[in-house]
């Protein structure tokens, strides 16, 4: 094992224990809840945000299941209700509190069911003042960085029947082995680093989640055999910017070298990550994913901006011409590749002649989709202080302008895919019909056709018969 500068601390279930008296405290109270009403103690997750919440959301429903509670779908039948919350727009954020305003409502008429809240939003102090000062009805709060103290702060509210709150503003430690309840037992999200160090002007992330850390790549290594083993074909590899793992290592072990390690395990499918820094993206990496057979043509490569004037102010630390680099190199040396994005609209003194370039690296790239978003004033980052704020108006306008080319190009990667068959991952029964699956190709390309639920988890091939902008259809082969 390497020597690093970041400590690991082990958070399984097994090890807490045996220095915690607590949590045998509040398992013999379950089970006797459960002697006594013939069922278990249940929690409801309301998971806000990314995918980096979504796993944080299944170590938590892991935590909670190993101390004796059940998984309830459905919040009004909960005696725990979880917010996990996201703070990157306005908008997740006006969410959460919209949601809270029910669950006031609901508490009122159950009052012994507890409301906790954790994630993004309670690592910024100003939220966690208001939260204490305004609702009062919360009785636990804990942070990113605080997930493995969850049976404490439950022990406190039940026993000593006060307020619990367990944050940690940044930490070096790395915090493994805590139990997990996996969503799918197909596909997987597994860690690779935390936190994040860019500093990217309109971002709250670095703030809330901390300094970025990678863990070792043996822990990852384990955890992927033991998905593999467990049934698993697909991973999603996590990080705010995959490229730069192993920097805070002591040992140089490249994001590539993981990728080829991975590679190697039986069993596992698909390898895939998000998320793709432009300026750390290397050619070694690129040969990598050309070369190893499970990991995905498909490449998130956040954009932002078209405008190298806009990148600047962004701190992004890469021009438009470099981005266009590597996406010509990512073109040439894999053309099966698809390659997706994000973009932020209305940034900070974003003029009309900046807005233009965005369209026109659109244009250029042909993405096979995009995630557009509008610029978001976030409190505390550098952006929020920049003068030049651009009106509402003016960034829905440029907004739909965005999606009146993008949508068309979307389309038109897809048509070009009828008449090929595709290997696709079964995921679930589609939403709009019962008689259809749903599932994706290497590329991400959602896909329904007609087939019978026991294909759900296994990899099928598929021929497109039909596109629309957000989905193809096909048919299924035999
Ligand atoms: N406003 C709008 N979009 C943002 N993103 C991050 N911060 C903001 C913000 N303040 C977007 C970026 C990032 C994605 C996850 O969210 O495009 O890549
Ligand atoms: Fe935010 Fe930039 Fe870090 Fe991504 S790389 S999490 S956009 S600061």
């Amino acid at each position: 094992m390497s020597k690093r500068k970041t400590d690991v601390v082990s958070t399984s279930i097994e090890d807490i224990n045996l220095t915690n008296k607590k949590i045998i405290e509040i398992k013999n109270n379950n089970e006797q809840f459960f002697m006594i009403n013939g069922k278990r103690k249940t929690f409801n997750i309301l998971t806000y945000g990314c995918q980096m919440n979504e796993h944080d959301s299944e170590k938590i429903s892991g935590i909670l299941n190993s101390i004796g509670y059940e998984e309830t779908e459905d919040e009004k039948n909960a005696d725990l209700v979880i917010f996990n919350t996201c703070l990157i727009r306005e908008n997740a954020e006006l969410k959460v509190f919209g949601k809270l305003g029910e669950i006031k409502g609901l508490k009122r008429s159950k009052p012994d069911m507890l409301v906790a809240i954790c994630g993004c939003m309670m690592q910024k102090p100003e939220i966690r003042e208001k939260i204490l000062k305004s609702f009062s009805f919360v009785d636990i709060i804990f942070g990113t960085n605080t997930i493995h103290e969850l049976p404490d702060l439950i022990y406190n509210v039940d026993f000593n029947n006060h307020r619990s709150i367990g944050i940690i503003d940044n930490t070096e430690l790395i915090y493994e082995n805590m139990p997990k309840t996996r969503k799918y037992n197909y596909k997987a999200l597994v860690n690779i680093t935390y936190g994040c160090n860019n500093f990217c002007s309109y971002c709250v992330v670095p703030y809330v989640r901390g300094r970025e850390k990678s863990r070792e790549p043996q822990d990852i290594i384990n955890e992927v055999t033991k998905l593999a083993e467990d049934g698993c074909k697909e991973i999603t590899l996590l990080g705010q910017n995959v490229n730069s793992y192993g920097n805070s290592l002591e040992n140089k072990f490249t994001f590539a070298n993981l990728l080829l390690e991975l590679n190697k395990i039986d069993g596992i499918e698909r390898i895939r990550f998000m998320t793709s820094h432009p300026k750390d993206l290397t050619d070694d990496l690129i040969r990598v994913i050309k070369e190893c057979d499970k990991i995905c043509n498909h490449i998130h490569l956040p954009i932002q901006s078209g405008s190298n004037n806009i990148l600047d102010k962004m701190n992004r630390k890469y021009t438009k011409e470099h981005y266009l680099n590597i996406v010509s190199k990512i073109k040439s040396e894999i053309p099966d590749a698809s390659i997706t994005t994000d973009i932020i609209v209305g940034f900070p003194g974003e003029t009309e002649e900046d807005f233009k370039e965005t369209v026109d690296i659109v244009k250029k790239v042909e993405y096979d989709s995009a995630f557009t978003y509008l610029y978001s004033i976030r409190e505390g980052t550098k952006a929020a202080l920049m003068e030049d704020q651009i009106p509402d108006e003016t960034k829905h306008k440029r907004f739909n302008e965005l999606l009146d080319v993008l949508y068309p190009i979307t389309y038109e990667k897809n048509r070009l895919c009828i008449g090929k068959t595709y290997s696709i991952l079964v995921e679930s029964v589609s939403k709009s019909s019962e008689n259809f699956l749903t599932g994706r190709t290497e590329h991400f390309k959602l896909v329904h056709f007609k087939g019978s639920e026991d294909l759900i988890g296994q990899i099928v091939n598929v021929k497109i018969t039909n596109v629309k902008t957000f989905h193809m259809e096909g048919v299924l082969e035999q």
